[in-house]
């Protein structure tokens, strides 16, 4: 587990993951059998990685990512690094042949992306990307609102997603410094429209074309140290995505953004047979036939509360940690051969959209997005006696 000691890597990946799976006793197989985890901690500094490794009962960590890929132990390479430093280390996990799961975004390039994607598979090692949000209570019961028929015809998403990101002066950021740098793989952009990706491709259909501005509004902002920085990174954007069928979708993502809604991210899914709003966890619909009919009338005050409209689907299942469930998902495909669905050519296209998303700002045009498959291998050809 490189990069363990993260926001990303210590709650989500390492507690709520990876922890909890070896206190539920590991991960359920097909045969009805379990399988067991036992995670060796990576990272740059060996005193935090021992206090950790204390504070958990965890036996094994290390300074030495080498030593830990070419040690036959370790089944699986997860990355849970600052961007920036993913690349290097997955192609060394890749030439290593360990099983590799890692945190969006896969590169800061398309290209790197793409690349990394091809050499798993000229490799033949199973690789994952994390697709959490897909996982969120909120987000399953409107998959299931879809399979349902539910909506009739899809015609338009909208979302907001976003806070507001102390600028670290007065009061300390929430977030990690690097985020507003560019030159660290920071924005919002990068960050964001991988998971935006991923949320329309599997909901709703291929996102064939995006057009977005990307904006710094906080031009400086105070970091970890006290210390003042110059903000060369996003902190907002505001996009429109074409999808396949015509759906249109529109999503605000803003670090620059003060709450007025139920959550932090919230969808709204306009249909011809029906609506939907959903949330991290809430889901509430109005179906056509209890739809209100509004009138325009600027001259009246609005008597009529539309939030009353709206009947909340209720949670039928229980919803486990996405990060959780995700993994026990990567770990029976490693194991058990069991399905993938989220693999680095899905991660390729999440970094496809953050890229042409940056450069659809930059032109101040809309951006049609090719399909991303991967190149066909070359395979070498015999010599002429064998053939
Ligand atoms: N899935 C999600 O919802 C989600 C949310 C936030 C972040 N992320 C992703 O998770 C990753 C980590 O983000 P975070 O917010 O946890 O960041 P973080 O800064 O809290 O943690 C980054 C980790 O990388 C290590 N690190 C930093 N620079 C390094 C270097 N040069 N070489 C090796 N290690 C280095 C740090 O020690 C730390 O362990 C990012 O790629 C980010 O895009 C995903």
């Amino acid at each position: 587990m490189n990069g363990a000691t993260g926001r990303m890597g210590y709650r989500q990946h390492l507690v709520r993951s990876i922890l909890a799976i070896r206190d539920q006793g590991g991960v359920l197989l097909a045969d009805g059998g379990r399988v067991q985890v036992e995670p060796i901690l990576v990272g740059r500094t060996e005193a935090t990685l021992r206090e950790l490794a204390q504070r958990h009962g965890i036996e094994h960590y290390t300074t030495d990512l080498d030593a830990a890929l070419a040690d036959d132990r370790w089944q699986i390479y997860a990355d849970f690094l600052v961007t920036k430093a993913r690349v290097p280390a997955i192609r060394k996990a890749i030439a290593a042949g360990k099983a590799i799961y890692t945190e969006k975004p896969t590169a800061e390039s398309f290209e790197e992306a793409l690349e990394l994607a091809v050499l798993a598979e000229a490799a033949g090692v199973k690789n994952g990307v994390v697709h959490d949000k897909l996982y969120l209570p909120g987000l399953q019961k409107l998959e299931r609102l879809i399979a349902s028929g539910f909506f009739g015809r899809i015609l338009s998403v909208r979302g907001e997603f976003g806070y507001w990101v102390f600028e670290g002066d007065w009061q300390r950021s929430q977030r990690p410094s690097w985020n507003y740098r560019g030159q660290d793989g920071g924005g919002i952009v990068v960050d964001m429209f991988p998971h935006w990706n991923y949320v329309l491709e599997n909901l709703f259909g291929r996102v064939e074309s995006v057009y977005a501005r990307a904006v710094t509004h906080i031009p400086v902002r105070v970091d970890e140290n006290d210390v003042a920085f110059e903000a060369t990174a996003d902190d907002a954007a505001y996009a429109i995505f074409e999808l396949e069928g015509g759906i249109v979708a529109q999503l605000n993502s803003s670090w620059t953004v003060r709450v007025n809604r139920e959550e932090l991210m919230e969808f709204q899914v306009d249909g011809t047979l029906g609506s939907a709003v959903v949330g991290l966890f809430g889901c509430k619909i109005q179906p056509r036939t209890a739809t209100p009919r509004p009138v325009w009338n600027p001259d009246l005050a609005e008597s009529h509360d539309y939030s009353h409209d709206w009947l909340e689907v209720p949670t039928n299942d229980v919803f486990e940690n996405g990060f959780k469930t995700q993994w026990e998902e990567f770990i029976r495909h490693v194991v058990d051969d069991g399905p993938n669905r989220f693999d680095f050519l899905a991660g390729a296209r999440g970094v496809q959209l953050a890229e042409q998303g940056l450069l659809s700002s930059l032109t101040g045009r809309r951006i049609d997005l090719s399909v991303v498959s991967l190149p066909a291998l070359a395979v070498p050809s015999l010599p002429a006696a064998q053939q």
